[in-house]
């Protein structure tokens, strides 16, 4: 598969391999570089770098702590890492954000090699240099705009990861099908499992060409949010035991449905947002009894305006628009929605 390009404050590469490994080495040269990782991964990172250019962070949403930041960056300097150094980062989305965030920090910016191991870091997290960690008051409040050097999709590592987290992931690739690629629908159609590395690809270059045309979020970028409205307050009103793609899932079955009626957007392709996410096991609604959290905490969000909340919505296949709707329609929608 032919490497895709992101133009960003850096022009990066991301590759499509069979062997990682392989292709990171050539890349570090004589660098001197250290890799951060995850338990269950460090193995078969083991296997062809030394224990010690590995340092092993805590699992998950953990690791994207103030405490862990400081402790590595530390770590860091303790290494004597330098301007010239590498730092890379071979995870899931959590790893490659906190990865991402050390090397736009340290020493004021080094250079980074993201390593995705999970759908979601493939398809998102990785690409679009946003690298960052959560404070004790919310996710992702500190962070910075750091592409990395370059970044490395190899399908290989998907043959550990839980498959609820697999399928989970891959709900940013269903949104990238509905906001710009009807062919990713196609696929998913087809049988996701068959035509895993085509979505994948196909994802990855939704995501690029969207971030190299607006890469600081001024306007166009905002069509990634397609689902994410109502999804980053279903992810937090369910205390975070749904997770991020299960909570789009959900969230992109809501922004169909009030594309339908803001946006003209037909019935035929709101049903096969249904029939899709159903396909994937992922969830399509929500408690009716939380709409009142839920507003409270859209209304917390950017994207309110008044008594009326702005959405990112569809008018077709491929075609984005922008609409605000106002709060008792949304709750109708919301209503009609449950246990569809
Ligand atoms: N920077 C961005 O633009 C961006 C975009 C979307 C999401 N994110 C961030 O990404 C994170 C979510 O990503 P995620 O879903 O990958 O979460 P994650 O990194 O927490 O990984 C999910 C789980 O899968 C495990 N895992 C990952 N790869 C594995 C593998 N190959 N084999 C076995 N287990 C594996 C992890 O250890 C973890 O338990 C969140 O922190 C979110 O804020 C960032």
């Amino acid at each position: 598969m032919k490497p895709i390009e992101v133009s960003a404050e850096r022009d990066y590469g991301i590759t499509f391999t069979d062997s990682w490994s392989r292709e990171l080495k050539s890349l570090i040269g004589d660098r001197h570089f250290v890799i951060i990782t995850q338990a269950q991964l460090r193995d078969r990172v083991k296997a062809t770098f030394s224990e010690d250019s590995i340092i092993v962070t805590a699992d998950g949403e953990e690791q994207k702590s103030l405490s862990t930041f400081t402790t590595l960056l530390e770590e860091l300097a303790l290494r004597a890492l330098s301007r010239n150094s590498l730092i890379i980062g071979i995870g899931g989305g959590a790893t490659t954000d906190l990865a991402g965030f050390l090397a736009a920090t340290y020493m004021r910016g080094i250079d980074w090699i993201a390593i995705p191991t999970s759908s979601a870091g493939m398809v998102d997290a990785a690409i679009g240099g946003k690298t960052g960690i959560n404070l004790p008051t919310g996710k992702n409040l500190a962070g910075a705009f750091h592409s990395p050097a370059q970044v490395i999709v190899d399908l290989g590592w998907l043959a550990t990861l839980p498959n609820r987290e697999l399928r989970a992931g891959l709900a940013e690739s269903v949104k990238c099908g509905f906001i710009s690629d009807s062919k990713i629908l196609e696929l998913f159609q087809d049988g996701f499992e068959k035509n895993l590395a085509e979505i994948i690809y196909r994802s990855v270059a939704v995501k690029a060409g969207v971030v190299s045309r607006d890469f600081r979020e001024s306007f166009e970028r905002e069509v990634l949010n397609y689902g994410h409205t109502l999804g980053h307050a279903v992810e937090r009103d369910s205390n975070y035991t749904l997770s991020h793609g299960e909570a789009v899932s959900i969230g992109m079955v809501f922004a169909a449905e009030v594309s339908h009626v803001a946006s003209g957007l037909s019935r035929d392709v709101v049903d096969l947002h249904y029939t899709i996410l159903n396909q994937l096991n992922l969830p399509r609604s929500y408690k009716k009894d939380s709409w009142n959290n839920l507003m409270n905490l859209m209304g917390r969000d950017k994207k309110r305006r008044g008594q009326s909340i702005r959405f990112v919505s569809l008018k077709s296949i491929g075609k984005t628009d922008r609409v605000e709707v106002e709060a008792a329609r949304l709750k109708e929608i919301y209503e009609a929605s449950v246990g569809r």
